[in-house]
């Protein structure tokens, strides 16, 4: 069944069809996480302004990892500052947080761990094809499947409370209603769950994310980003392709995409040499 409804979020507006999918449902969601769920103490609204934004206010706590699924933010948080509009139900849209004992510099590789998770998960649920654009958004078909957006602050335990924030389109948004001219995110088309998959089941996705998530993420705080690198760039969408780099404050960058090295820095040949780029507030655009 479907219905016609108009999300509003930070000025924008969305006309889109509403599908009834699978409503969120916590038990379903445990249950198919398996072991990992006793680690998790997992919250579920309906509404909220931004998963990453509650789960920051209520910081992390050594033992247990939090997660926060919301079925509709109205305030999402994308990276660079920008808005990020989920539609309802169509999406799934959720938070980790995670006590990290890492120093800051040794964090870097962290958010491309946390795109890798989301596209073994999405492999190992049978949906082939899905790609890494540096640092971690995570590609279908050349369009966006999903965003991360990682924030991170200090803890009293010297660590770093890192909350991990996960937007996927579970079905494409229609975007042909937008009153604003702005409709893309990082200028690439959507791309959904529902390309790849036939009738995804919310509550397993979320799950086996979660999972495969929790997995790298304590593989990573033993052994940092190198075990993942050649993992990343086997799945790298833009590898040899020609791209501009736009860092705050510095020269654009040109240059052929290489790899990603041990601290998840991406490797770009200028043609006087390779440079490396790490973190921060980076820009990546694909120059035809
Ligand atoms: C991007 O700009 O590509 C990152 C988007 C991240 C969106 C997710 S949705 C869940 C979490 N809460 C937020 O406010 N943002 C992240």
């Amino acid at each position: 069944m479907r219905d016609n409804c108009v999300i509003r979020t930070n000025g924008y507006a969305i006309h889109t069809r509403m599908t009834q999918s699978t409503p969120l449902n916590v038990e379903a969601i445990r249950r198919h996480m398996g072991d990992v769920a006793a680690r998790v103490e997992l919250s579920l609204l309906q509404q909220c302004a931004s998963t990453n934004a509650s789960l920051l206010e209520q910081g992390t706590t050594r033992d247990t990892l939090s997660v926060l699924v919301c079925e509709e933010q109205t305030a999402g948080r994308g990276r660079r500052g920008r808005n990020w509009i989920s539609s309802g139900t169509r999406s799934l849209t959720f938070s980790l947080g995670w006590r990290c004992m890492l120093e800051p510099a040794k964090v870097s590789g962290l958010s491309l761990v946390a795109g890798l998770a989301v596209a073994e998960a999405l492999a190992d649920l049978g949906m082939t094809g899905v790609r890494l654009k540096w640092p971690n958004d995570v590609l279908f078909r050349g369009g966006k499947l999903a965003g991360i957006l990682v924030d991170m602050q200090s803890n009293a335990d010297a660590g770093l409370d890192v909350i991990i924030g996960i937007g996927l389109n579970v079905e494409l948004p229609d975007l042909s209603g937008l009153e604003t001219p702005e409709t893309d995110q990082d200028s690439l088309a959507p791309a959904a769950l529902s390309q790849g998959l036939a009738q995804p089941d919310r509550n397993l996705v979320l799950a086996a994310i979660l999972s495969k998530l929790i997995h790298l993420l304590d593989e990573f705080a033993r052994e940092g980003f190198a075990p993942f690198s050649d993992r990343w760039a086997a799945r790298h969408a833009w590898a040899g392709h020609f791209v501009q780099v736009r860092m705050d404050g510095m020269a654009p960058i040109h240059g052929n995409c290489l790899a990603v090295d041990s601290d998840g820095a991406l490797l770009v040949d200028t043609g006087r040499g390779v440079q490396r780029v790490l973190g921060g507030d980076v820009s990546l655009r694909e120059v035809n």
